[in-house]
């Protein structure tokens, strides 16, 4: 299992955004530059070029296809491809990648009033929340954990709307359909990361500036 972390802050705008975009296959390099603003353009390229150098070194081709769920879960058509999980918020952008279903949420943690969102969640969650010595730091763990959990599924959010998903934060564990999952959350100054897989037992690897060097070569 893999869990890569980049910071787009920690990359040069101009000239990341110069190197990274031809990297990709022509629609992806359409979809970023649908962007207006420079720094999402960047963010977005990241995150395709994250998914391409895994591409890259578990199937060996950059430029293997992708297809879209009908849910709109992006993954590897070819069979035997790993399953991944992608997510941005802020200035992150996480891969998360395994042989098996996962999936992945960051969330940069504004202060906000968390009770608006209250109807949302569950009895459980809104009593977490309640009794919580930090409910902000709470509700961006349920939050994330939900949304990587919706992910890992591959419903999105309407994996609510549907009978039988359940998570129980105790045990840091959750479920769907006979499916069981094991869920993580890191706290990260501004951040909060979750990963929801069948075992969630990856270490987050931040990418360095020298990683990028290394994954532009890869792709070439
Ligand atoms: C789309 C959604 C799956 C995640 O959206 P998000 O948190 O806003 O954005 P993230 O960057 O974390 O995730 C987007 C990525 O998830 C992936 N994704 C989209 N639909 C997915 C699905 N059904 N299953 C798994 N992954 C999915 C895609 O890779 C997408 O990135 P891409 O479009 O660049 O390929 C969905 O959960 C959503 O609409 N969230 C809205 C926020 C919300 O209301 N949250 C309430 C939490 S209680």
């Amino acid at each position: 299992m893999d869990l890569w972390i980049a910071d787009t802050e920690a990359l040069e705008l101009d000239r990341h955004l110069e190197q990274l975009l031809p990297l990709l296959p022509g629609f992806e390099r359409e979809r970023a530059l649908r962007f207006r603003k420079r720094e999402d353009r960047l963010r977005c390229a990241v995150g395709r070029v994250m998914i391409r150098a895994l591409a890259a070194k578990r199937l060996g081709r950059a430029d293997a296809a992708l297809l879209v769920s009908e849910y709109g879960k992006p993954y590897f058509a070819q069979e035997d491809a790993p399953h991944f999980s992608l997510s941005h918020s802020g200035s992150l952008v996480v891969l998360a990648s395994a042989g098996t279903p996962l999936g992945v949420d960051v969330e940069v943690c504004r202060q906000m009033e968390w009770r608006d969102f209250s109807s949302l969640f569950s009895g459980e969650e809104r009593a977490m929340l309640e009794s919580a010595e930090f409910p902000l730091a709470c509700f961006y763990r349920i939050w994330t954990v939900r949304e990587a959990f919706s992910k890992a599924v591959g419903l999105g959010l309407s994996l609510f709307e549907a009978a039988g998903a359940e998570i129980n934060y105790r045990a840091a564990a959750a479920s769907f359909q006979g499916e069981e999952y094991r869920f993580r959350t890191w706290e990260y100054p501004g951040y909060t990361v979750s990963l929801c897989a069948h075992r969630a037992e990856a270490e987050p690897y931040w990418l360095t500036a020298a990683d990028w060097d290394l994954l532009e070569g890869s792709l070439l």
